[in-house]
């Protein structure tokens, strides 16, 4: 099928019986009718090859299927993660052209992503265990006491604004700015945003050039870039920038999603109580079955054919992995929330040079909040009655709190 519009039946889907199918499909990841329940349109878009649509006057490509997807986000080549500055195309680029290595295709990715690299290596994230155990106890100590807490606010946003703040190696008195930097729903950069946190972090950096040895994630940037890789100082910030803003709300919006995925089923609360050593599994799960990043971006650098459909060159492109985390070629039961699944390929923290780089840190916080929680509160529930809400962006969603009772 080419650039031939839906069938009615994905409309019907998508919106019900009551949307006149002259109407063009309107999937788009940042409408909040999307984002608060994806899962219909996912179910309508997985019976379909890709298909074209418009959106504020241009054709976009929304690829859905898992095998589509896996092979959009393989091909750097002939599809670009640089913003192709079309209309509706900003979420690209969330930066405005500060180089960050999410927004740049080999061989520029290459050169920022082996900069980080050392910072986020598994083996040394998994040796600081023991710290961010103890920066989540501190957090859960504030839990003491109360019979009521917000888990968002009060765990799954505070941990990694303080892992980054341990991990830059910042006073805890400027947090705020980490917490800031980090923000849930920051999409987009504005210039006076961009240049107060351009202030503090270059002076970051230029201090940490002047003591040399440093373990933390900026001193460890610039051995690498010193070493061989010579990056910039703008690229510098930008590095700094991305992992902080890439790893805090994502991380937050995964911790508190496994929560939330476990205290709405008694029977396997009672599972993980009993065995924490398959907290990992959860936080798996959750990252296939609802996690904080449902569509990427690329664009088409030439003329492309996937799973059937034609997509011209320079056409944006919507990798719905999301939906692809559901598609039932690839997941028995893929609406089933299932911990033992094995294997469990989700495309959470995508495929590809572009893969996560921050998935060590992310597995290791979901592990550690949710075991220590588990721990510390073992009579945990949710408020009867209490309904998810979601705040949307157009690459993902998270829950905009998560009450738990302790007691
Ligand atoms: C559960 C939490 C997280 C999820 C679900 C997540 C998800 C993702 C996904 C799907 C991508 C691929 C983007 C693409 O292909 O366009 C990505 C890339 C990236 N993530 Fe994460 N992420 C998480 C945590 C983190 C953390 C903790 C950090 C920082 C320490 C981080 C930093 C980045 C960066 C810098 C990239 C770009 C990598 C590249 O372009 O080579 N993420 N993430």
């Amino acid at each position: 099928m080419s650039n031939t519009p839906p069938s009615p039946t994905i409309y019907q889907a998508a919106y019900g019986t009551a949307v006149n199918p002259s109407l063009k499909f309107k999937y788009d990841s940042s409408d909040p009718a999307v984002g608060s329940d994806p899962i219909p349109y996912y179910r309508s878009l997985l019976a379909s090859p890709p298909i074209m649509v418009e959106r504020r006057a241009i054709q976009w490509g929304i690829v859905s299927r898992y095998h589509d997807c896996v092979e959009v986000l393989r091909d750097h080549k002939r599809y670009s993660s640089v913003n192709p500055n079309l209309p509706g195309t900003e979420d690209f680029d969330a930066f405005r052209g500060v180089p960050v290595m999410t927004f740049v295709d080999p061989p520029i990715h290459t050169r920022l992503r082996r900069v980080a690299a050392p910072s986020m290596a598994v083996r040394r994230i998994y040796d600081m265990e023991p710290q961010f155990r103890a920066i989540c106890g501190r957090i859960l100590d504030s839990w003491s006491g109360q019979s009521q807490v917000d888990a968002v606010r009060s765990l799954a946003v505070e941990l990694p604004v303080r892992v980054f703040g341990h991990l830059l190696d910042i006073p805890e008195r400027d947090y705020d700015l980490v917490r800031s930097i980090g923000a849930p729903g920051q999409t987009l950069y504005t210039d006076d945003y961009l240049s107060s946190r351009h202030t503090y972090i270059t002076d970051l950096i230029r201090r940490r050039r002047a003591r040399s040895g440093g373990q933390d994630l900026i001193s460890l940037a610039i051995a690498a870039h010193e070493a061989d890789e010579k990056i910039n100082e703008l690229e510098l910030f930008g590095m700094v920038m991305v992992l902080v803003t890439g790893g805090i709300s994502t991380t937050a919006d995964s911790i508190s999603g496994a929560l939330y995925q476990m205290v709405t089923r008694p029977e396997l609360l009672e599972q993980l109580r009993a065995n924490p050593a398959l907290v990992p599994d959860l936080i798996e799960e959750t990252l296939r079955y609802d996690g904080p990043v449902q569509t990427l971006f690329r664009v088409t650098t030439e003329d492309v054919e996937i799973g059937g459909t034609s997509i011209p060159a320079r056409t944006p492109v919507y990798v719905v992995t999301g939906a692809a985390n559901r598609d039932p070629a690839v997941f028995q039961d893929p609406d089933e929330f299932d911990i033992t699944r094995d294997p469990n390929d989700h495309l959470g923290f995508g495929e590809g040079v572009h893969f996560c780089i921050g998935a060590a840190p992310a597995r290791l916080q979901g592990k550690i909040a949710v075991q220590m929680v588990l721990e510390r509160f073992p009579h945990l529930s949710i408020p009867e009655g209490w309904r998810p809400q979601y705040a949307v962006q157009a690459f993902g969603r998270g829950l905009k709190s998560l009450p738990l009772s302790l007691r």
